[in-house]
């Protein structure tokens, strides 16, 4: 596995392989590695014949310089993991390299970016759909792999693609759990023992929720409802934002009619996490 730093060589990297008729899977992240990441590693080994493995902790998506600082750096045991899981290289870039000195263009993905998360982030989006055109830019991918987790952040970048006219397919991963529900997420080690025993709490309220569709209620104010009432339980837990949406559009619902995506954002002391989970009215 190959360790690059500069665009210049992760861009002749990439053209070496699509010269030898290589197609190209990119596994974007911000390093701090889990096994959602292996999941997506996999899957672009499964699906590509060159696996690039981009590690670059974008300071422009980040809310607070706090938030920034404490993002966990654990470069070397990244470095192995990718190795493991059998990536063909990784880039691993100096802000300075990306952003030179007076950098001034963001790509902006419109109505989208200022729903949920970007209600309660500004410019958050506005950062990743730059960070990751730069990257797509630079490296070319003809699949990029991003993990349903992050669901606005998905159906964000898949509308980039589509409206940019991008040759790159977006893959979808599912989401990773540990065994008691609570999804990966390199903001998990952040959770003290009392905090990380109260944080499956979100997969339980999310999962409460769809047993509500099952059983074949429709008012999105009621399933919402039994979300927000399922982290209320939770002392150490405070909900940010909790939603019934079209998984497509991200327009909040009323009624559900087939299928909508359960959204939630939730603080657990001082670590914000977020999960969602689709669901289809039976
Ligand atoms: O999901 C992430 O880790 C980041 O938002 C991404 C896509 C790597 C952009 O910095």
């Amino acid at each position: 596995m190959q360790t690059i730093r500069t665009p210049r060589a992760m861009r002749a990297w990439a053209q070496s392989r699509r010269s030898a008729g290589k197609s190209i899977g990119l596994v974007p992240t911000m390093g701090a590695l889990h096994e959602g990441h292996a999941s997506l590693i996999r899957a672009a080994r499964c699906s590509t014949d060159a696996v690039a493995v981009s590690i670059f902790i974008n300071p422009r998506q980040f809310d607070s310089a706090k938030d920034l600082q404490r993002y966990p750096r654990p470069t070397a045991e990244d470095l192995r993991f990718c190795h493991r899981e059998g990536a063909d290289v990784v880039f691993l870039p100096h802000a300075g390299e990306l952003y030179k000195e007076g950098f001034q263009t963001v790509v902006r993905v419109g109505n989208l970016t200022e729903l949920f998360e970007g209600r309660s982030r500004p410019g958050h989006f506005e950062a990743v759909t730059t960070v990751v055109i730069k990257l797509f830019n630079l490296i070319g991918p003809d699949f990029a792999f991003f993990g349903q987790k992050d669901y606005q952040q998905l159906v964000v970048i898949q509308k980039m693609v589509r409206d940019l006219d991008l040759p790159i397919s977006i893959i979808r991963c599912r989401t990773v759990r540990e065994p008691d529900g609570l999804a990966f997420s390199s903001r998990n080690r952040f959770l003290s023992g009392p905090e990380r025993e109260a944080a499956p709490a979100i997969f339980s309220a999310l999962t409460t929720a769809r047993a509500l569709v099952r059983a074949g209620e429709r008012s999105a104010t009621k399933i919402r409802r039994a979300m927000v009432r399922g982290i209320s339980r939770e002392s150490l837990a405070r909900i940010d934002y909790a939603a019934v949406a079209d998984p497509s559009t991200l327009a909040e619902l009323r009624l559900l009619k087939d299928r909508a995506v359960l959204l939630l954002a939730v603080w657990i002391g001082d670590t914000r996490l977020i999960d969602n989970m689709v669901v289809t009215c039976p």
